[in-house]
C-alpha cells in the first residue's frame, strides 16, 4: 500500500503559473523574444535558472553572466510582488479538503517543489501546517525531471519511492515521479500530461474513494 503523498506547489496547490507567466513574458519581451502560453507550459516545473536559459535559447540570445543574474533577480522581484498579494482564496479548489482528509487519516504528506519561494507561498496561503516535510528549490541540486526533489521527500518521510504518490501539473514533474517509480498523478489538462498514471482536472475531482484507488494502485 501507498503510505505517503508528495505535492508539487505551483499549479497543483496554488495557481501561480499565471504570475510566473506575467513576469517571464515581461522579461522576454524586454529582450525582444516572443513569449506565449505555449512557452509558459514548457517552463512549468523548471527551475528559475533553467527557465531563463530556455527563454534565451528560444530567442537565440547570449548575454553576460552579470546581465543573466540581474534578469533573474528582476523576474523574481516582479513575481514576488504578485505572490505577496496572495491569500487563502488563491488555494486551488478541492486542495484544502484533500489535505484535511490526509491529515485526519494520518497519512504522511510532503511538499516537493522546484521553487525557492515555496515556504513564503505556503505561509501566505496558510497551508504550512499540513506538511510533515518541505523540500524546495533551496534544497536540491538537480532540477526536475531529475527525481531528486521527490526522493528527498521520501527519505524525510521514511517511505520507499514505490510507496509514494506524487501530484504534479508539469511534464518535468511527471517524468521525475515516473523515473523514481512513484505513482504519478497529473493535475490539469490530460493532453499535456500523457505519461501520468492518473489524470485529474483538479482536486475537485478527487474524493476519499479516489484517494483509496491511488493507495491501492500497483505500478
Ligand atoms: C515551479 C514553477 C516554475 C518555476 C520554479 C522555480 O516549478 O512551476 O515555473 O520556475 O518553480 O520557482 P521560483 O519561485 O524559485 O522562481
Ligand atoms: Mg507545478
Amino acid at each position: 500500500f501507498k503510505k505517503a503523498f508528495i505535492f508539487d506547489l505551483d499549479g497543483v496547490i496554488v495557481d501561480t503559473a499565471k504570475f510566473h507567466f506575467l513576469a517571464w513574458k515581461n522579461l522576454a519581451e524586454s529582450l525582444n523574444i516572443s513569449f506565449s502560453e505555449e512557452e509558459n507550459e514548457q517552463l512549468k516545473g523548471v527551475s528559475r535558472i533553467n527557465s531563463l536559459e530556455k527563454i534565451l535559447k528560444w530567442g537565440n540570445k547570449t548575454i553576460s553572466e552579470e546581465k543573466f543574474n540581474s534578469l533573474m533577480a528582476k523576474k523574481n522581484e516582479e513575481y514576488l510582488s504578485y505572490v505577496d498579494n496572495m491569500s487563502k482564496e488563491d488555494i486551488l479548489p478541492g486542495v484544502l479538503n484533500t489535505l484535511e482528509y490526509l491529515k485526519e487519516n494520518n497519512y504522511q504528506v510532503a511538499l516537493g517543489s522546484a521553487s525557492k519561494n515555496a515556504r513564503r507561498i505556503l505561509n501566505k496561503v496558510g497551508l504550512n501546517s499540513y506538511f510533515d516535510h518541505i523540500v524546495d528549490g533551496n534544497e536540491v541540486s538537480k532540477a526536475k525531471p531529475d527525481p531528486e526533489v521527490f526522493l528527498k521527500g521520501c527519505d524525510l518521510l521514511g517511505v520507499e519511492p514505490k510507496d509514494a504518490i506524487v501530484f504534479e501539473d508539469s511534464q518535468a514533474g511527471i517524468k521525475a515521479a515516473n523515473t523514481a517509480e512513484m505513482t504519478s498523478v497529473g493535475i490539469g489538462e490530460e493532453s499535456n500530461l500523457k505519461e501520468a498514471d492518473f489524470n485529474f482536472e483538479g482536486f475537485s475531482e478527487i474524493n476519499q474513494e479516489t484517494i483509496q484507488t491511488l493507495i491501492n494502485f500497483k505500478k
